[in-house]
């Protein structure tokens, strides 16, 4: 009988990546995946560190999954064991294990591939088997092929950790040193996803832009030229890539901006402040009018290119004038999304140990301020693709009967009426409405719609 595996996701998209990979690698024990923790044979929390309230959670999610494990032995049925992987693991695997005796397995974001000998022991023994390991073998060497994408879209992580050590990070410390996995593996699992489905695949990395490995040629290539390559490969039609850092935009990267047709004109592009002080005190390694720079070379390349940015307010020594200065480079950018958090000290990086702290009132009213501005812009750039016609690949139903959802080049989510049978497909769609977290359109080819439907939204 088939056993049932239920694993949580919480933090980036590695993570996510991560989840779909240790289903890959429990799948040929019997594990098929379930979408709640009742009864389940294994639950899989994958955990993200970044920030203290992400941390907690953890916690919390443990403490309701307790209960569901003792109904599971009552009945006499096998035990359900508990695993907990992902950053939080690799960053308190003790403190989890001496927290929580409920819990099996306790693996970092390197180790999962080592998934079926850690579930042989959990079965076996009765305490906690524990593998935070930074292992010699190279993770991707021992994962099996990719299982088939859940839809149209498919993240593929190319990078993992990061040699940046940011003074407010844990990255470094939970993902270990950066490595970039071969083009030619790449482009294996390239193809896999497009031949199971996949249109669009984002390349994934703590540090994506930094990815410099073999290439196809045997040379050392970088970003650039991979997705190049990517770009030959037959009904791959969208790529992205995500996350970048500043530092390591290179010429070669921005060219492919202008020249990769099938490179999407978004990109997520983490600045964090607005003031040189605080980008120096953050270690980022450039300054703001680096940042600029780079934006006017990307406009350059792709004058429809959108751009989104992470931000953090209240690090250590933030002023007021600092916080003016990230007003200002974000009035000047102008950007089309953006995520922005209050400084979180985290344990064991540089930052945590920074005097200056700024108090809690302060981050909170700075990060209100910062959001409006950003909300702000964002809607104006909804707003400025109203009435205009753009491929919208579709993944998904929507909400009502009739509706189907998919994605604008720049990451927008576009509800259209229509038939099913468009999942999948890249369908040019005119805007008609701006809703609150959507955008509305219809066909633009009115063949397309099902038989007796309404085309418009
Ligand atoms: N690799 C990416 C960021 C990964 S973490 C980069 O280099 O930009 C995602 C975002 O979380 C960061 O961009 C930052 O804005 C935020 N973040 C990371 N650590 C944080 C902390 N200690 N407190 C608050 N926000 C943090
Ligand atoms: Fe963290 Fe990104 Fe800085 Fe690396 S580059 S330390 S992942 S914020
Ligand atoms: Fe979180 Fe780890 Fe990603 S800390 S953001 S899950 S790399």
């Amino acid at each position: 009988m088939a056993k049932r595996l239920f694993i949580k996701t919480y933090g980036c998209q590695m993570n996510v990546y991560d989840s779909a990979r240790m289903a890959d690698v429990l799948r040929p024990l019997g594990y098929e995946s379930v979408s709640s923790p009742e009864g389940a044979d294994l639950v899989i929390l994958n955990t993200c560190h970044i920030r203290e309230k992400a941390a907690e959670k953890v916690y919390s999610e443990l403490g309701r999954l307790q209960p569901l494990k003792r109904t599971k032995e009552a009945q006499g049925a096998e035990r359900m064991l508990i695993a907990v992987g992902g950053c939080v693991a690799q960053a308190e695997g003790d403190e989890i294990v001496a927290r929580a005796p409920h819990v099996d397995m306790v693996f970092g974001p390197q180790t999962y591939h080592r998934l079926p000998e850690m579930v042989a022991r959990a079965t076996r023994a009765a305490g906690a088997v524990l593998d935070v390991a930074f292992p010699v073998e190279a993770k991707f060497d021992h994962l099996p092929a990719v299982g088939a994408p859940q839809g149209a879209s498919a993240f593929l992580s190319i990078q993992e950790g990061c040699d940046r050590f940011c003074t407010f990070c844990v990255v470094p410390y939970t993902r270990g040193a950066e490595y970039s996995r071969d083009a030619d593996s790449i482009a294996a699992e390239a193809r896999r996803l497009v031949e199971s489905g996949a249109r669009e695949i984002t390349l994934l990395g703590q540090n994506v832009n930094a990815w410099h490995g073999r290439g196809s040629d045997g040379r050392g290539w970088r970003l650039g030229r991979l997705i190049r390559h990517l770009a030959d490969i037959d009904g791959l039609q969208r790529i992205r890539y995500t996350t970048s850092h500043p530092r390591d935009l290179d010429d070669e990267l921005i060219a492919a901006h202008g020249e990769v047709e099938k490179l999407m004109p978004y990109l997520h592009l983490p600045v964090q402040s607005g003031s040189d002080r605080i980008l120096a005190a953050m270690n980022r390694q450039h300054g703001v009018d680096d940042f600029r720079r780079s934006v006017d070379k990307l406009r350059v390349a792709r004058p429809d290119i959108a751009l989104s940015s992470d931000f953090i307010v209240g690090f250590p020594g933030e002023t007021d004038a600092d916080f003016t200065a990230t007003l200002r480079l974000v009035s000047d950018v102008t950007f089309a999304g953006a995520y922005s958090f209050k400084f979180s000290p985290r344990p064991g990086t540089p930052a945590a140990a920074m005097e200056d702290r700024v108090p809690e009132s302060v981050k909170e009213a700075r990060l209100e301020t910062l959001q409006q501005l950003l909300g702000a812009q964002e809607a104006a750039f909804h707003r400025s693709k109203g009435g205009t016609v753009m491929p919208v690949l579709f993944e998904k139903r929507g909400r009502r009967p009739g509706q189907i959802v998919g994605r604008s080049p720049w990451m927008q989510a576009v509800v259209v009426e229509a038939s099913e049978r468009l999942l999948g497909e890249i369908v040019e769609c005119r805007i008609s409405r701006i809703g609150a977290h959507s955008l509305h359109g219809q066909l633009e080819s009115a063949g397309l719609a099902a038989p007796g439907q309404r085309v418009c939204a």
